[in-house]
């Protein structure tokens, strides 16, 4: 089969897979063509307006305004520390925010109820850094885990589906291996067959690049891209690898103190001028974001007086 040919065919499967969920189990989410239909009128699947949050006296968001666009890949980029991971968490309301309001299809998700929150978050997959695979599950049961929680399909769909999903990684042939002998990056992927097998309308990805190698890494790449794209999802994908996320990213936010420092296409962020941009799109250690976290005077604390 050639690349075509092969890429074809995992378009089809993709499709048959979300066709076949849709019409067997009403357990499952909506039909996404069905949703589309009720929900052209806006560009923005996510909005998030004047979002303020703190943790104690750390203001993590002030005002912070972010869209995301249905069916694109967003990228949320900035330095460590900055609220990334909070912000996802705030989107996918494990977190509150202090002030502000996320509209996701329009209904400010602060204001759901328990059963709203549950349909919601249904809309959801998550990939997390360390991928977060259950040891003592094969990588078929992993995969199969969110469905036998989740809906009352018979063995034999779980099996179709399963082993969809792991062929669209290209993983079909690990099914029966065990967590403890995949690599970080067959890790990833398997963790990615997972996220995506209650089809999900918005993939959310934190730090999915960390610790892997460049092979790898492009290979999930390709695969955010892939998938966005054949399942006509939207992506959320969190990094600091400013390089990654150009070649994959629609559009993408720099987040800094708080706020949305810089956004665009990558080409427009990385053509922009601000001295803050430029230090983190081209990872240099000198610029507005200081290399050293606040502390006190050094000669001070070195002198043990800075308590006196
Ligand atoms: N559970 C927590 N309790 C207190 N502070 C936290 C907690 N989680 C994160 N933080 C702080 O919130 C800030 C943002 O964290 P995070 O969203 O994890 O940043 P990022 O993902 O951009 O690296 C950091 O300063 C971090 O120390
Ligand atoms: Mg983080």
């Amino acid at each position: 089969m050639t690349p075509t040919g092969a890429s074809m065919h995992q378009e089809l499967v993709f499709r048959s897979v979300v066709c076949s969920i849709a019409v067997w189990c009403g357990a499952l989410p909506h039909s996404r063509s069905l949703w589309h239909c009720m929900n052209d009128s806006s560009d923005n699947l996510i909005e998030i307006r004047d979002l303020d949050y703190s943790r104690g006296s750390l203001r993590i968001f002030r005002g912070l305004n972010v869209d995301i666009r249905r069916g694109e890949v967003t990228a949320v980029m900035g330095p460590s520390g900055t609220g990334k991971t909070t912000l996802l968490r705030l989107i996918t309301r494990q977190l509150l925010p202090d002030a502000g309001t996320i509209l996701i299809d329009g209904v400010d998700i602060t204001k759901l109820n328990q059963k709203e929150l549950y349909k919601m978050r249904r809309r959801f997959g998550m990939l997390f850094q360390n991928g977060a695979l259950l040891t003592d599950l094969s990588v078929f049961e992993n995969v199969a885990f969110p469905l036998r929680e989740h809906t009352r399909l018979s063995n034999r769909l779980i099996r179709h589906i399963v082993l969809t999903k792991l062929h669209a990684v290209g993983l079909r042939g690990a099914a029966d291996m065990m967590p403890r002998q995949l690599s970080g990056g067959m890790a990833r992927r398997v963790a990615l067959a997972r996220a995506m097998v209650m089809d999900p309308e918005i993939l959310i990805y934190d730090e999915p690049f960390v610790g892997l190698d460049p092979i790898s890494m492009g290979v999930i790449v390709r695969l955010v891209r892939r998938m966005n794209d054949a399942l006509g999802i939207s992506s959320i994908l969190v990094s600091h690898d400013v390089q990654e996320l150009s070649t994959v990213a629609d559009r993408s936010y720099l987040i800094s103190d708080g706020k949305v420092a810089a956004s665009g296409s990558p080409k427009e962020l990385s053509s922009q001028s601000s001295d803050l941009v430029k230090q983190f799109m081209h990872g240099m250690a000198d610029g507005p974001v200081a290399f050293h976290f606040k502390a006190p005077d050094y000669e001070e604390q070195l002198l043990g007086r800075d308590n006196d």
